[in-house]
């Protein structure tokens, strides 16, 4: 080791901290999840997630409002309906709330509409079951989810997000919206999604969780074994060949070897999904006066740009600006 290296040089002062940093984060990079549930009157916090609401129509907009403000514009839509179904499905509620965002904002947001049938089925799984109810079926969900794409997209909706995990997904709703003169929508692909622990605060809060008494009661023949990385990138190096504008790692922190893997593989924009129970678990270190949350919040951010991610989908992202500073 040369005893001219001497790396303290380039820790001494934020000035030179500053000119030696590698990645550089901006508001501008963040996207909002925003779940809008049907059955509410007024809004509700979430009992596990720090300042993660579930909306009604009218606090969604009044939020938007102040999240603009915040510097945040694009958002990742989930909605949370009142019916739930077995076969045939109704997404008014959905489209609803786009077409209410979208006359209220138009332009100056960007949404996108996470795509799944989990919080529609009557048994929280992500697709149609068969007859004898111990499989979820690929092509019955993908023809129901690129009817529902179109919907979304004729409604306003920016970019679609399918999260199902079905297979061909991704080229059916590129063909429909192709098909419908809606070649302007993009879809970001929750291309490499796996079958996480880390999905718990999210599914109270949808209502999506598989039900107990079924004979699949867990999403590992549809999401992806967290053992075998090599999926994720055949999956989304396949995903991006049938359409996908916008691949997508998730969870965040437990899958960076696969985001630096992909991020070699591909141009293609990667989001990162920072996930519920990633969240909560910085909020309950937080509240046990463990970590300072805004700090543990920049360092794992820091770390996803720093593995290759050019989006973050956080829970936190409207808080972001002042996190950054
Ligand atoms: C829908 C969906 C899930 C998440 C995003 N879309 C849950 C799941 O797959 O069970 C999880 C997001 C989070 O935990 O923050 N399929």
């Amino acid at each position: 080791m040369s005893f001219y290296i001497n790396q303290r040089r380039l820790r001494a002062n934020e000035h030179i901290r500053d000119l030696a940093s590698e990645v550089t984060l901006h508001v501008k990079e963040f996207i909002q999840p925003i779940f809008i549930d049907e059955t509410l009157s007024k809004r509700s916090g979430s009992p596990t997630m720090t300042n993660v609401f579930s909306e009604t129509i009218e606090s969604a907009l009044r939020q938007t409002e102040l999240d603009l403000k915040a510097g945040v514009s694009k958002f990742l839509f989930f909605p949370v309906p009142k019916d739930r179904f077995d076969t045939t499905f109704s997404f008014d509620f959905a489209v609803r709330c786009i077409e209410t965002l979208k006359e209220n904002f138009g332009n100056d947001i960007w949404i996108a509409t996470d795509l799944c049938l989990c919080s529609y089925t009557s048994h929280g799984h992500c697709g149609v079951l068969n007859r004898n109810q111990d499989k979820v079926l690929n092509n019955e969900t993908v023809q129901i989810l690129a009817q529902y794409a179109l919907l979304l997209a004729e409604a306003g909706a920016d970019c679609i997000a399918p999260s199902d995990m079905m297979d061909s997904r991704v080229r059916a709703i590129r063909e429909k919206l192709n098909e419908n003169n809606l070649s302007d929508v993009a879809i970001m692909s929750y291309s490499a999604k796996f079958a996480s622990n880390f999905y718990g605060p999210f599914r109270d809060v949808c209502k999506s969780s598989p039900a107990k008494d079924l004979k699949i009661t867990n999403r590992k023949t549809y999401q992806m074994d967290f053992r075998n990385g090599g999926d994720a990138i055949t999956s989304s190096l396949r995903d991006l060949k049938e359409g996908a504008d916008i691949l997508m790692v998730k969870p965040a922190l437990p899958y960076l070897d696969i985001l630096t893997k992909l991020r070699q593989q591909t141009t293609a924009p990667i989001a990162v999904y920072h996930v519920s129970g990633e969240y909560a678990a910085i909020e309950l270190l937080a509240k046990n006066n463990l970590i300072d949350a805004d700090l543990g919040h920049l360092e794992i951010w820091t770390a996803f740009k720093r593995a290759g991610a050019s989006a973050i989908i956080s829970y936190k992202a409207r808080e972001a600006m002042r996190v950054i500073g």
